[in-house]
């Protein structure tokens, strides 16, 4: 399985940040990377991010479950697919957070990337409080079965655990906890989509750093990384894709 290497630029950037993207491709044709690069920067880069795109791939951080009409301020997966996206990060904890997503929301939005010909990146991950109190299994198997449409394949999704407690907080669980997180998830995805729950990457996110990318990129189930505040400048972007070992 080709791990994917994801940076999720979140409400950052103005176009002065393409200068980012520009240095990021020159160095992924001079060095190829072992995985698949792909940047979510906001919706307003993506068109010009589209000219920039080289070696790396470009997706929204969200998408709506309707196709068009009239719901303002929302931005449909067609859009995202017509401005140069490939892929879409649905059901991401600050969308569930602030936003109210909900696992049903999660899927649906899941569903309307697939018919926009988007990958879907489905977010998943536990709460501090629900670590502590020993739920972290069961919520991520709840999200699983809730948030990962029936139809999911390898071709059109992608996991991302992303414990809510670890993102942009510096810390990360102990490399044990993640191939055990990782492991049950992967339990998950069999249990329900059957062989094609095998092939699903699951990348880890929450505090990717260029310091502990290598330890945490090379442990076994963790098929890449989703980057928030790392990714947002290419040199520190760059040391993450390249602490993946080439295989
Ligand atoms: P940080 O890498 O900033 O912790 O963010 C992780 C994240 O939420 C990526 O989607």
């Amino acid at each position: 399985m080709r791990p994917l290497v994801a940076g999720n630029w979140k409400m950052n950037g103005l176009a002065s940040s393409l200068a980012e993207l520009v240095a990021l491709k020159a160095a992924l044709a001079a060095k190829a990377p072992a995985c698949d690069v792909l940047v979510c920067p906001p919706f307003t880069l993506l068109a010009q991010a589209a000219v920039v795109k080289d070696g790396f791939a470009l997706g929204g951080q969200d998408c709506s479950a309707k196709e068009g009409g009239a719901f303002t301020g929302d931005i449909s997966a067609s859009m995202l697919k017509d401005a140069g996206a490939s892929h879409v990060i649905v059901g991401h904890s600050e969308r569930r957070q602030y936003h109210g997503e909900r696992d049903g929301d999660v899927a649906a939005k899941a569903g309307a990337a697939w018919r926009a010909g988007l990958g879907a990146i489905i977010c998943i991950g536990e709460t501090e409080a629900q670590r502590y109190a020993g739920d972290a299994n069961n919520i991520c198997a709840s999200q699983v079965d809730g948030s990962v449409p029936g139809a999911a394949t390898a071709a059109n999704t992608t996991i991302a655990y992303e414990p809510v407690w670890a993102i942009g907080t510096g810390r990360t669980p102990t490399t044990a906890d993640i191939i055990a997180m990782h492991g049950h998830i992967r339990n998950c995805l069999v249990r329900r989509l059957g062989e094609a729950g095998r092939g699903i990457r699951i990348l880890y996110g929450g505090s990717v750093k260029p310091d502990n990318a290598a330890d945490i990129l090379n442990l076994p189930e963790v098929n890449g990384a989703l980057v928030g505040g790392a990714s947002l400048k290419a040199s520190d972007f760059l040391s993450i894709i390249t602490a993946l070992k080439q295989v």
